[in-house]
């Protein structure tokens, strides 16, 4: 497969940061200015539903992402923010079961999965995270355990709407550590997700299907992650609230 021909995505993951809409402004900005307007990486910004229209008002080659989502479009759900809300603010893709929301909120799989849905008939496209929780013990259950997560989060999606996700491989034990995986053991999980999507959906479409990493992403290694993790880009938790670092991932996606 023609790997290095493959468009890059970094997805800045700025979970619940920056706390004030001026902060937000800075960040967005300096991730802005360091995106190319041409070359082979795409950039989103999963900012707090709060500042997406700041970022529609300010950014141009950065896309924006939400964190979460409502799988209702509307009604009496006190608190919940629905697909077509957040598209109209501006985003054009949504995390959809990051482990934090699944950890802490409870989010089980078949919510994943209803939210997966309402987010694609929205028109969004959806960052799909799937990740073990530990290596320990049978390398068959953590497998079995992420085929899973792939499967029943994407149980009923069409096969002319699966262009629009992407997976991102988070292990968990990684996201948040000083301990990223290692660019090998990426290798093997982005090869399983796409062998779990050929057969979902087909080979052609899983050749094509984009996998990202996330889970300590850094600049010291996100070019290893990107040449031989065999994944299409990175989802980049709290190197992301840096402006210089965020801006040099990019670089690194750039060049790979
Ligand atoms: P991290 O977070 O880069 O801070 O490990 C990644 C994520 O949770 O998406």
């Amino acid at each position: 497969m023609m790997r290095d021909k493959r468009r890059r995505l970094v997805v800045a993951n700025w979970k619940c940061n920056p706390a004030t809409l001026v902060e937000a402004r800075k960040l967005f900005l300096a991730t802005e200015k360091a995106t190319p307007s041409r070359g082979n990486v795409d950039v989103a910004i999963a900012c707090p539903y709060i500042y997406l229209a700041e970022g529609k008002k300010v950014l141009r080659r950065v896309k924006l992402a939400a964190q979460n989502i409502f799988w209702e479009e509307t009604g009496a759900y006190t608190g919940e923010v629905g697909p077509r809300m957040v598209r109209s603010a501006g985003a054009s893709h949504v995390i959809v079961g990051h482990s934090e929301r699944r950890e802490r909120f409870g989010e089980t799989n078949e919510i994943v999965r209803d939210k997966v849905g309402a987010a694609l008939a929205a028109g969004l496209c959806v960052v799909l995270c799937v990740g073990e929780r530990s290596r320990e013990g049978d390398a068959a259950a953590y497998a079995a355990f992420v085929k899973e997560e792939v499967q029943v989060g994407l149980r009923g999606v069409a096969k002319s709407s699966i262009r629009n996700v992407v997976v991102a491989y988070e292990p968990i034990w990684a996201i948040g550590s000083d301990e990223a995986d290692t660019p090998e053991r990426t290798l093997e999980m982005a090869l399983y997700v796409r062998k779990i999507i050929a057969d979902m959906f087909d080979r052609s479409i899983a050749q094509s299907f984009p996998v990202l990493y996330g889970g300590s992403a850094n600049v010291g290694n996100a070019r290893a992650f990107l040449r031989d993790g065999g994944v299409d880009g990175l989802l980049v938790g709290r190197a992301s609230l840096d402006p210089k670092i965020i801006g040099k991932i990019i670089e690194e996606a750039n060049k790979v």
